[in-house]
């Protein structure tokens, strides 16, 4: 079999069609920086390693498909968001990008805050050590259960998302004899650019009180009036994956206008501002993100202009980055099993996972990169398709790339950037095992979150 007879050149208008890759890159060998964690580099022998490992080692240690999590570069990114909001400012790292007991010691260690939005996420931050007042408590249609259990665990705040849930918090507080400090989510009326199911912002959807009609104003007016409850302020999150800063100004400047008619009408000035996470990372070469100082920078000038027009004091700002800590930092490392070339159209590379440790790709359409890691190839490029091998078409891990036309069954890729919503929406799907996540740092290499094993899969199975 001949894959090299498949050359990449008449595919191009394909691929130029939907969007991605025009062109191979230069150099097949060579690891972006912009999509690879900072420790990640190519051996003299070839192979890649992580934190001073190589991958050939953590295959054969950890075995496939496995996410490789580089802790030096978690903490690097947390403490660069930590440092640029400085002090009159907290960042809440968003659990649901990826949550597990090391990660919540890290963010603990770096000085970070944390943001839940289950039950389960509320009690993995508990039992790893996580302050209880450093916590935020998120969720459209949080349980009873789950609102006793915050504020029995003495979150720091609850973010309410709705008309019932103010009530529903303030009668559970004043039931266990507390005052619960929350903060009320607004949807601004901004269109994130983004993939439709991660705006949040717009009004047809279902978080937050609308800014637009008076909602949140009288979101607001009844909380304020509640026992239960002590008002901190307001909440506004927008979308996910975005590059554009224009969506957070505009933000910014509509929750500030909504503290401004509070003063107003109350007398109050609600003490804090949350602008919520979504901050886009690199995927591909193509993607350009920003820098935690430049969204710091641009964020803290909005606020502080904003309330100087309207005579407020401005409002400690709190931010919940989730993807722009923990995705870079890891790659998934799969490997390479049936190779079929489809004439004129592209190869398929089937992996040992697919859609059930990367669901990105087939409920967003997201784009990501993929390398040969455990050598380097001199072969022409080759149009690859990497699909998983699930019992479904729409099983794609990477849906455009190049690879060298050399690849082999046996041979190792890494898909970079899967460190935020890929393990945390993982599934069984097919009865496949969970990968684990094995945490790499300077030499040393151990597991996070182990494999699922079949006896993992047949303990729930009780009929
Ligand atoms: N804060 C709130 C209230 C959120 O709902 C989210 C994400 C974040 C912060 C963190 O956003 P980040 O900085 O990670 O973009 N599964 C989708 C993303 C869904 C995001 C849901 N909320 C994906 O894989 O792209």
């Amino acid at each position: 079999m001949s894959r090299s007879a498949h050359p990449a050149g008449p595919r191009h208008a394909d691929v130029l069609h939907e969007g991605h890759y025009s062109a191979p890159p230069a150099d097949l060998n060579a690891l972006d920086p912009k999509v690879w964690a900072h420790t990640v580099s190519r051996t003299e022998g070839g192979v890649v390693s992580v934190g001073g490992i190589e991958v050939t080692r953590l295959a054969e240690e950890f075995g496939t498909p496995a996410y490789f999590v580089d802790e030096a570069d978690f903490r690097a990114r947390a403490r660069a968001w930590r440092t640029a909001f400085g002090h009159d400012a907290d960042v809440f790292y968003a659990g649901k990008a990826f949550l597990s007991r090391a990660i919540v010691r890290w963010l603990h260690e770096e000085g970070l805050n944390l943001d839940v939005c289950s039950g389960g996420e509320l009690s993995t931050a508990l039992s790893a050590g996580m302050p209880a007042d450093r916590i935020a408590f998120h969720g459209n249609n949080k349980s009873e259960t789950e609102i006793r259990t915050a504020i029995e665990a003495g979150v720091g705040r609850i973010v309410l998302d709705s008309f019932q849930e103010i009530v529903r918090v303030a009668h559970i507080a004043q039931s266990l004899g507390k005052r619960q400090r929350v903060q009320i989510r607004v949807t601004v009326g901004v269109e994130a650019h983004t993939h439709e199911f991660i705006a949040t912002a717009h009004e047809d959807q279902k978080f937050g009180i609308a800014l637009a009609d008076g909602q949140a104003a009288e979101a607001v007016r009844r909380a304020l009036a509640l026992d239960g409850l002590e008002l901190i302020g307001i909440h506004s999150h927008i979308g996910s994956q975005i590059f554009d800063m224009a969506g957070f100004e505009v933000a910014a400047r509509r929750v500030v206008s909504l503290l401004a008619a509070v003063r107003d009408e109350h007398g109050v000035e609600l003490p804090e501002i949350d602008l919520g996470g979504g901050l886009g990372i690199a995927y591909t070469s193509e993607d350009d993100p920003r820098e935690p100082h430049e969204i710091a920078k641009a964020l803290g000038e909005i606020v502080t202009r904003e309330c100087e027009a309207a005579k407020l004091r401005t409002p400690r700002i709190s931010v919940e980055p989730g993807r722009a800590i923990v995705g870079p930092t890891a790659f998934t490392l799969y490997e390479v099993g049936t190779i079929k070339p489809l004439d004129g159209l592209r190869t398929y590379v089937s992996v040992d996972g697919g859609m059930s440790d990367n669901i990105r790709t087939a409920l967003y359409d997201a784009e990501y990169s993929v390398a040969l890691v455990s050598r380097t190839s001199d072969a022409e490029p080759m149009l690859v398709r990497v699909v998983g091998k699930h019992c479904e078409s729409g099983d794609i891990v990477v849906k455009d790339a190049f690879l060298p036309a050399d690849l082999a069954p046996g041979d190792l890729i890494a898909v970079p950037a899967t460190g935020a919503y890929c393990r945390s929406m993982a599934s069984n799907y097919n009865h496949a095992l969970r990968p684990p996540v094995v945490a790499v740092n300077d030499g040393e290499a151990r597991v996070i979150v182990r494999r699922e094993t079949e006896e993992d899969l047949l303990r729930l199975d009780v009929g």
